[in-house]
């Protein structure tokens, strides 16, 4: 369906999100017809240019985009008639009733997307109040990092909600837009067949990976006062591993979903300095391979040395009586061999195997729910199965294979595109709530502080390997090992 007629403003409109993600989601969006006349996009940055100039820039930045699509060159000019562009100086008042006055027109749905700094927030909502530009239809988008720990998490959710309404604040994880992301809680609640067995009783454990081939490369400024942990634990990790372990919501109104994963953050067993050894570790690529080719390690790509991890493993637990027991291993890493995203459910061990090879009986490997969310969205069930022929009764792991793509079709909407259009229908399901954002810092500060307590420089790693072998060791300390593509 179309969406209401709307106002869109991103501050940090030439920005590298904006020109990567916002601008191509929006074009998608405007191609299926979801984008009504009227709607307007304003782009403001600090430095002068027409309307014209931003026009040509967004139309080289979409220049793939564009070509990927049957009717992308017709529609192409359409969509660049929404943009315009608006010189704003954050730090200045000059401008700014100009650009008030255009915006108050009309009473319509106004989103703000604040595509900037972390340390821009608060300035940019304290001139939009003092400028009127906040009113009932009016919302604000923020992305990650939002703070770099609790205490200055906290700072900007004050700042924002100094003038906003936690109603009127969307705290984006590009995750939770993610299909398969979303297709979790299809296949929990949408079947009769998973939840039942959706406990410490049926589950061994679980694991969730995020491994992506990149390095840092452009963004080393920011990643290297982030990190790992910073950088996806605390947000996307963690809000796939408390879809995974939430109770179910009565509704699916944002503020079931969001309370339901809320208990879960603050059922996490805390890690501290007395555990961090033995529950957490930590990465530095070194020189290595990526996709067939020499690549540089982190300090090199940084250009100094750095203490900085680019990868982590954990051992997570839920304390309640859902998952009492139940392990969540989370990994995630720059420079992995592979990009590739996924949530394995692994079940328990039939409690006793009545089948003989002759030798003894037979181990028969657990089955496993894999949820990819990246590439190739899908969903697999690993079975043991009979192998084909008259001969024994011989079994094998196999996968019971859902390719999304296969099963139905088309391209896969991108993230932003469903996350965009959910602010401008005004649905926060897929956005964070500032508690939540809060409970998932009071969890990680305190392994940050047990690192820094215990002066352990990151484990190296060699680039395109599958970080260092401390977070293999992590896991089969345990019995277990890592997910691996052939079961
Ligand atoms: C971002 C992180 O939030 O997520 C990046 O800041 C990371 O470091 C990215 O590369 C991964 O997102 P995706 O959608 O490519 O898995």
């Amino acid at each position: 369906a179309a969406l209401p007629p709307f106002d869109l403003v991103i501050f940090g409109g030439t920005g590298d999100l904006a020109m990567r993600k916002l601008l191509p989601a929006l074009f998608h969006r405007y191609l299926d017809g979801q984008i009504v006349e009227g709607s307007r996009i304003v782009a403001i940055a600090r430095d002068a240019r027409s309307d014209d100039e931003y026009r040509v820039r967004v139309r080289e930045a979409l220049a793939k985009v564009v070509a990927e699509e049957p009717r992308g060159i017709e529609v192409l000019d359409g969509f660049l008639a929404l943009l315009s562009y608006r010189r704003l100086d954050l730090g200045d008042d000059a401008g700014w009733p100009d650009f008030a006055a255009e915006l108050t027109v009309e009473d319509r749905v106004r989103v703000f997307y604040l595509a900037v700094g972390p340390d821009l927030f608060a300035v940019v909502a304290d001139r939009l109040h003092a400028h009127g530009l906040i009113g009932q239809h009016t919302r604000v988008v923020v992305e990650k990092p939002l703070g770099h720990d609790g205490r200055s998490a906290n700072a900007i959710n004050d700042a924002l909600g100094r003038v906003f309404d936690e109603t009127q604040i969307y705290r984006i994880d590009h995750y939770l837009g993610k299909e398969t992301v979303q297709n979790l809680t299809a296949l929990r609640f949408g079947n009769a067949l998973f939840e039942p067995l959706w406990k410490a009783e049926h589950i061994d454990h679980v694991q969730i990976t995020a491994a992506e081939t990149v390095g840092v490369e452009g963004r080393a400024a920011y990643y290297d006062r982030s990190g790992a942990l910073r950088d996806m634990v605390q947000n996307h990790l963690l809000q796939l591993l408390c879809l995974v372990a939430m109770e179910p919501p009565a509704s699916l109104s944002a503020d079931d979903i969001r309370d339901a994963k809320l208990k879960v953050l603050r059922a996490l067993r805390p890690i501290t300095a007395d555990n961090a050894a033995q529950l957490t570790v930590r990465g530095q690529y070194r020189a290595g391979a990526a996709e067939g080719r020499a690549v540089p390690g982190y300090a090199e790509e940084l250009g100094s040395s750095s203490e900085t991890e680019t990868f982590v493993a954990l051992k997570a637990e839920v304390r309640n009586w859902r998952w009492a027991g139940v392990p969540f291993y989370l990994r995630t890493g720059k420079r992995l061999p592979e990009r590739s995203s996924e949530i394995v459910v692994t079940f328990r061990q039939v409690p006793h195997s009545i089948f003989d090879d002759g030798e003894g009986s037979v181990r028969l490997a657990p089955n496993k729910l894999v949820l990819r969310l990246q590439p190739d969205e899908g969903v697999t069930l690993w079975l043991m199965n009979k192998v084909p022929g008259p001969g024994g009764l011989r079994l094998r792991h196999v996968p019971m294979d859902l390719s999304f793509a296969e099963a139905f079709g088309g391209r896969q909407a991108d993230a932003y595109e469903r996350l965009l259009g959910d602010v401008v229908r005004g649905n926060q399901m897929l956005f964070m709530r500032r508690d939540e954002v809060e409970a998932a810092w009071q969890w990680i500060d305190p392994i940050r502080a047990a690192w820094q307590a215990a002066h352990e420089a990151p484990k190296p790693y060699t680039a395109g390997t599958w970080g260092p072998s401390a977070a293999v060791a992590l896991i089969e300390r345990d019995g277990r090992t890592w997910h691996e593509e052939g079961g």
